[in-house]
């Protein structure tokens, strides 16, 4: 298996994998100065036949990567996980130490179930959601696509969570939350709208023609990088 993205969460993955018995056989990251990652050799992306998973937290860069290249993805479930016989995990799709998902779920693909998270029974989770460590989806929960639901947070049954949104860590969601916004707190309630999609969009797109228009120019590589930290965080 190869890893895209040679960062902390990468680590997590390594160690999903080699309890899985799945050896690791390389990273690909775009950023050229990086040789190794716990002993495994960085490498700049590029086309291979092998299975891969993309070990980046930001929902948006994971999907930006799979819409502009066409690998095979496996999945990687740590041996603590319970998954129930009726549930449906996508590929591409990480779920960690400890999570729990219930009967009749379905997660979508390239999606995140962090340490400890639990999702209960016939919740649906679209593709590139990021569910963090501890957060519990009571039943019936619905969640869109890109939406990253922040560690401990509760959301109650039969609650629908819109796409490209970000539930703050420790929130109680109670009541249905719309697309693009950042909601938080107990009753979770909207704080602000999530207006910068197009300069996040466009930086990321910067990055990835990046690697192949300019590769020389470590600069702009590196302050497209810097920009999507800050904005894409
Ligand atoms: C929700 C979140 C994204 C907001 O970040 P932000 O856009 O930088 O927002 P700010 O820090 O400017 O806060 C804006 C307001 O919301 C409040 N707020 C922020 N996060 C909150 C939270 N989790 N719960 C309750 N209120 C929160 C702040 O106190 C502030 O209120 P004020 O205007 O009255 O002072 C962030 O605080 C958060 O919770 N991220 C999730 C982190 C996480 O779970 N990581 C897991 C990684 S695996």
């Amino acid at each position: 298996m190869i890893l895209y993205g040679a960062s902390g969460h990468a680590k997590v993955i390594i160690d999903i994998l080699e309890a899985m018995g799945i050896e690791v056989s390389e990273l690909f990251d775009d950023n050229n100065s990086l040789e190794k990652l716990q002993n495994i050799k960085v490498s700049i992306p590029r086309e291979t036949t092998e299975k891969l998973i993309i070990s980046i937290g930001n929902n948006r860069i994971r999907k930006k990567i799979v819409e502009s290249n066409s690998y095979t993805y496996g999945v990687a479930i740590h041996p603590t996980a319970v998954l129930s016989p009726y549930a449906h995990v996508g590929e591409g799709t990480v779920v960690m130490q400890g999570a729990i998902i219930q009967s009749d779920v379905v997660v979508g693909k390239h999606c995140i179930v962090n340490t400890g998270a639990t999702i209960d029974h016939e919740c649906q989770i679209e593709d590139y959601v990021h569910v963090s460590p501890n957060a519990t989806l009571c039943g019936n929960v619905k969640v869109g696509e890109e939406s990253w639901i922040g560690a401990g947070s509760v959301i109650i049954p039969g609650i629908k969570i819109g796409k490209n949104l970000v539930v703050g860590a420790g929130s109680v969601v109670i009541r249905d939350i719309p697309d693009n916004c950042i909601a938080a707190g107990n009753p979770c309630k909207i704080i602000k709208q999530k207006d910068n999609s197009m300069k996040e969009d466009l930086l990321i797109k910067l990055n990835l023609w990046g690697k192949y228009l300019i590769y020389n120019s470590i600069d702009v590589i590196g302050l497209c990088n810097l920009k999507i930290e800050r904005y894409a965080a």
